[in-house]
């Protein structure tokens, strides 16, 4: 199945000639259309200033586009004003970045409860449960009361990805979540946004230029210079590699 085949309107994200200027010179993003089904994990690859942050930040209402249309799950975003924006950007989407997820005055329980207590949520033992089982599902139960000071940067990816997940929202939006980290410590995370898709039917977008990353995902898509130039259904690493390698401005015929 592709995502052509899949109506805007049941998805979870979807993308309409969005477009993103800064000024001058070339949009960072020029007319990039792409529709995720729920229950999906894709990869958005590209080379460096492609404009793979641009647009995950773009559809997760981060950033508002020059042009085009954002909608979370059927919710246009232009339509929202701020606030409202920012409540779907705190109960409806999940993020994960590079680096510097958590607060670091508060534990990792702490951390993990913090998009609940935001949307309105009361401290106490319902809340806290919530957050022991999302740690539980990333291992990380046993490090409820530390500090991420005491975390290795894999654990603390890990704590991200329970934070991200604990709202059950409509897409995680992960950028570069595993750069910072080594091969094993990688494919452990990776692995757990893998799950988040499989077993709680989750959908993901996953900024990222490794394709190791991306044989983790459904679909990679790939960018270049702002512009959506292909795609493939269930990559693996070797056709990631490929894809990338032929990247010459032309467009890419992969597996349409
Ligand atoms: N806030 C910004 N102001 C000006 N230019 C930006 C900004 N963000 C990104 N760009 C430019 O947009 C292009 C795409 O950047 P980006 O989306 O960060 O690419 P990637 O994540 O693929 O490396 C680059 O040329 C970058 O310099
Ligand atoms: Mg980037």
């Amino acid at each position: 199945m592709t995502t052509t085949a899949v109506t805007e309107s049941g998805a979870a994200l979807a993308l309409d000639g969005v477009s993103r200027s800064y000024g001058g010179g070339a949009p960072a993003l020029d007319g990039v259309s792409l529709v995720v089904p729920r229950g999906r994990f894709v990869a958005v690859m590209g080379r460096s200033g492609s404009g793979k942050s641009t647009l995950l930040r773009c559809a997760a209402g981060l950033e508002r586009p020059t042009a085009g249309t954002v909608r979370v799950g059927g919710t246009d975003l232009a339509t929202l004003k701020a606030p409202a924006l920012t409540r779907l950007r705190r109960d409806r989407v999940g993020f994960v970045f590079q680096s510097l997820n958590l607060v670091s005055a508060l534990n990792v329980r702490e951390n993990v409860t913090l998009p609940l207590l935001l949307a309105g949520a009361r401290e106490g033992r319902e809340l806290d449960a919530r957050a022991l089982a999302g740690l539980a599902a990333v291992g990380l139960a046993d490090r409820a009361e530390d500090v991420p000071e005491n975390l290795s940067g894999g654990q603390r990816q890990r704590v991200a990805i329970a934070r991200a997940l604990v709202n059950e929202p409509e897409v995680v939006f992960a950028d570069e979540p595993t750069a910072a980290l080594d091969p094993v410590t990688a494919a452990g995370v990776l692995a757990l946004l893998r799950r988040a898709v499989d077993e709680r039917g989750r959908t993901v977008v996953l900024v990222t230029h490794d394709p190791v990353a991306a044989a983790w995902t459904d679909e990679a898509v790939f960018l270049e210079r702002g512009r959506l130039v292909g795609r493939l259904d269930r990559p693996d690493e070797a056709a990631v590699r490929a894809a990338l390698g032929a990247q010459t401005g032309q467009h890419l015929a992969v597996a349409r």
